[in-house]
């Protein structure tokens, strides 16, 4: 049976199919990870990952016979594609079955933060709408968004909004055929909208491009919200703006370090904070799981792979 290395917790619906089609070595669990590597390193033919798995060159440096890493996610900015492309190794991801779920999170973001919901709920529990009513919030109705980033889920964000009666621009490294206005510089769209949705992929050529003069053109009355890579963002320049008061608000499903999220956006009523779960439905990260499985197993019969990542694509 053909060698794979785990190198993330998968859920149970990806793991068992795994380990009856293939013998899986769990490198993510192992408490002797270097040792492991010794061991069967030179035998793993296959690598699962997750999207927000950082696969560092040294790790496939001690993988010599890798054909193939299938990662399960839509981003692969953890992934060392240069290198891959170098040593003919194949990469898969998960697109298209997250749309619709990534999208979701970011229209409820802009939502939370136009009206207030996170705090409204706060409200109800607190038991103060027993002696007041709630502070009035801000329609999103004939609003400006800009999308910076207008791929498949982009468009499905901007689909929504739209839908929502909000007016739609974006910025991309270059114009798509669709009716939305098109800025070719970010810092202008910036100016120009009310919310700024981050939805680009993560990796070298987005990093910190949401800088502080970005936030500062977003300005008091503009909200931000992330729901592609922590990285894309500058944190501190943006957390800088929002004790200033120099940016209105943040919804963040992504973070520059996802399991160290700064405290002092923890205390702030402008800034709504969710733990990644852009995809996480049942009924998505089963289709994820699907193609993770389906990436391998076109390889191992010597197809071309379902999903490969654009860059190897053959
Ligand atoms: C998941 C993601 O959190 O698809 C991506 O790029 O970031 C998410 O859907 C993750 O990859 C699940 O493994």
């Amino acid at each position: 049976m053909t060698e794979i290395l785990i190198t993330a917790p998968f859920p149970d619906f990806l793991m068992k199919p795994l380990q009856e089609g293939y013998i899986c070595h769990d490198y993510y669990q192992s408490p002797e990870q270097a040792g492991l590597l010794r061991e069967v390193g030179p035998r793993i033919r296959g690598l699962a990952q997750g999207g927000r798995t950082h696969t560092a060159v040294e790790l496939l440096d001690q993988l010599p016979n890798l054909e193939v890493i299938s990662v399960m996610g839509v981003g692969y900015d953890g992934v060392p594609v240069d290198y891959c492309k170098k040593r003919g190794i194949k990469v898969g991801h998960t697109p298209d079955v997250l749309t619709d779920d990534v999208a979701d999170t970011a229209v409820a973001l802009v939502l939370m933060l136009s009206r207030n919901f996170h705090l409204a709920n706060r409200f109800v529990l607190s038991g103060e709408f027993r002696a007041r009513t709630f502070p009035l919030a801000t329609s999103l109705n004939g609003k400006k968004v800009g999308i910076l980033g207008l791929g498949r889920i982009g468009k499905a964000i901007a689909h929504r909004l739209e839908a929502a009666g909000m007016e739609v621009s974006y910025h991309n490294r270059t114009p798509q055929p669709v009716r939305y206005s098109y800025h070719p510089s970010l810092l202008d769209m910036a100016r120009d909208v009310d919310f700024l949705v981050v939805a680009a992929p993560g990796g070298p050529t987005t990093k910190n491009i949401v800088d502080a003069s970005v936030l500062e053109a977003l300005g008091a009355k503009g909200r931000i919200v992330n729901i592609a890579r922590g990285s894309i963002v500058d944190e501190p320049a943006m957390i800088r703006a929002l004790k200033a008061g120099t940016l209105g608000g943040a919804g963040l499903d992504v973070f520059a370090d996802e399991h160290n999220i700064p405290e002092e956006l923890m205390k702030m009523d402008n800034v709504v904070l969710l733990p990644h779960v852009g995809s996480a439905t049942k009924e998505t990260r089963k289709r994820m799981a699907a193609l993770v499985l389906a990436n391998l197993a076109a390889h191992f019969a010597g197809k071309p792979l379902v999903k490969s990542i654009p860059e190897l694509r053959q």
